[in-house]
């Protein structure tokens, strides 16, 4: 009896040091990180996203697809080839779609009704996976972001489509369901919450929302690729084992509205970098 209270006894105190060794351990690695986020910022080339944003440029004014023709004739919004600061002001609502978009939802439009590409073969796997270098159509986001920034977020989302769109991502920003019964606010509307070493931005805050929605599409270390922002979301409704988010989907774009509103003001800096 009494040994096995020992013995309880101590694998308590087993427990509570390995427990105080991770915790350790967590902050040690986050400082590490931190200071590597630090150094790559104090020579900002070093950022390996930029290798995308040359190859996305590249692309964009490359004959391809079926009509073997370039892209310098998509609008983004601020008319036909217009690129700089044209992320900044997106999504908007395009009169020729008839639908608002998002900068990857538009370049799918443009690679379809330009090029010729069929946008069913774009989105059966538009994100790499780990290690892959970012899709063709991502690198081209990732330059189109690069083109606004030190900008500021500045999408006006006032015509009446444009605040329909807000409004379903807001609703689906705080809609519980799944098989978790999560909503995206589960994980990302309060302060300081985090899961294992990530933290998870409070973006209901826009505060918070200002600092974190114009790194993307971002480095991101730990995969060694640029993500974009239609594949951050696909990475979060995987975590909430909700089926696979589709690029270019009502939702998608929705959500993406809600979070840029939320950024409206906060400074774009992509390619970001992130753990
Ligand atoms: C189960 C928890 C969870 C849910 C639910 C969740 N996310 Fe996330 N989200 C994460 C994690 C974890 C990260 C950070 C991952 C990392 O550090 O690499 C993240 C990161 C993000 C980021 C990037 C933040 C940054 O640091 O720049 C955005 C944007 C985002 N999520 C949006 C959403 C949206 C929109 C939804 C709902 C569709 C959602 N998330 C649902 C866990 C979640």
């Amino acid at each position: 009896m009494r040994f096995s209270r020992a013995l309880a006894a101590a694998v308590c105190i087993g427990a509570l040091s390995v427990v105080g060794i991770a915790i350790a351990q967590d902050a040690d690695t986050e400082k590490a990180i931190e200071r590597y986020r630090q150094m790559l910022k104090e020579d900002p080339w070093s950022n390996p996203g930029l290798l995308d944003v040359d190859r996305g440029e590249a692309l964009w004014k490359t004959a391809r697809g079926p009509k073997n023709v370039t892209l310098e004739q998509c609008d983004l919004g601020k008319g036909p080839g217009k690129v700089e600061g044209a992320f900044a002001e997106l999504p908007r609502y395009f009169k020729d779609a008839d639908r608002v978009m998002d900068v990857e939802t538009r370049l799918l439009w443009c690679m379809e009704k330009l090029q010729g590409f069929n946008p069913a073969d774009l989105v059966k796997r538009p994100h790499p996976g780990g290690g892959q270098p970012v899709k063709e159509l991502g690198a081209i986001a990732t330059w189109i972001a690069n083109q606004s920034s030190g900008q500021k977020f500045a999408a006006k989302l006032d015509q009446p489509k444009e605040k329909e769109v807000v409004a379903l991502g807001e609703e689906l920003f705080f809609r519980r369901s799944g098989p978790f019964d999560f909503s995206c606010a589960t994980c990302h509307s309060a302060e300081g919450l985090r899961i294992r070493l990530q933290g998870l931005p409070y973006l209901a805050d826009p505060k918070e929302a200002r600092k974190v929605v114009g790194e993307w599409p971002a480095y991101r270390v730990s995969t060694t690729q640029v993500m974009t922002m239609q594949h951050r979301l696909v990475d979060c409704y995987w975590q909430m084992r909700l089926p696979e988010l589709q690029l270019g989907s009502d939702v998608s774009i929705a959500l993406i509205a809600y979070l840029t509103k939320q950024a409206t003001g906060g400074e774009i800096t992509a390619p970001g970098l992130k753990r």
